[in-house]
């Protein structure tokens, strides 16, 4: 008797997921995303992330643009012996305003502006095969709506499907 109730369930869930499919913000322009953005929180269901959270640290993500269109990511953080991280890369734009492609080796990652208030906020989702996360950027540090933005980053986590526990907030001084 439990079989049916199963089957029918998992058919629920699989629509819900199919419904839920993230998509970018309509119209999003790359140009207005461009600068010096916070990395403020982030959500994943990745092991490594989860397990090295307290290595991931507050710092500033800068976007550009390429001549082509493209995104150039390059992120900045504090160590905690005082020198600095840097990550660079460059995700290729798509058909799909607001969707970008990373490819390492065998490996593409695709990146999403699924929110995006060009002056104040950005949410946004990346997927690498299984792997699934998404981030919060802001213009500043000190939002006067951080309370509202988390809720709403915490509103994206859940739909891509990652779990309360896994939902990290950087304080302001750094690290964990
Ligand atoms: C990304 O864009 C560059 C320049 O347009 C191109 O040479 C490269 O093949 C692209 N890579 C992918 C994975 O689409």
């Amino acid at each position: 008797a439990m079989t049916p109730l199963l089957v029918l369930l998992g058919a629920a869930l699989c629509s819900l997921t199919m419904s839920t499919e993230i998509v970018p913000q309509p119209g999003f322009d790359l140009k207005e995303a461009e600068g010096k953005w916070y990395l403020i929180g982030f959500a994943t269901n990745s092991r490594w992330y989860i397990n090295n959270r307290d290595k991931i640290k507050m710092g500033i993500a800068t976007l550009t643009s390429t001549a082509e269109g493209h995104m150039r990511v390059s992120y900045a953080s504090l160590n905690k012996d005082g020198s600095c991280s840097r990550k660079k890369y460059r995700a290729n734009k798509t058909d799909i305003p607001g969707k970008f492609v990373f490819v390492s080796r065998r490996n593409e990652k695709h990146t999403i502006m699924v929110e995006i208030k060009y002056d104040n906020f950005a949410l946004i989702y990346d997927m690498k095969k299984k792997k699934k996360g998404c981030y919060i950027l802001c213009r500043r540090i000190f939002s006067s709506r951080l309370i509202l933005l988390k809720e709403k980053f915490r509103q994206l986590a859940y739909r891509v499907g990652t779990l309360t526990e896994n939902i990290f907030f950087l304080p302001k001084n750094g690290t964990f």
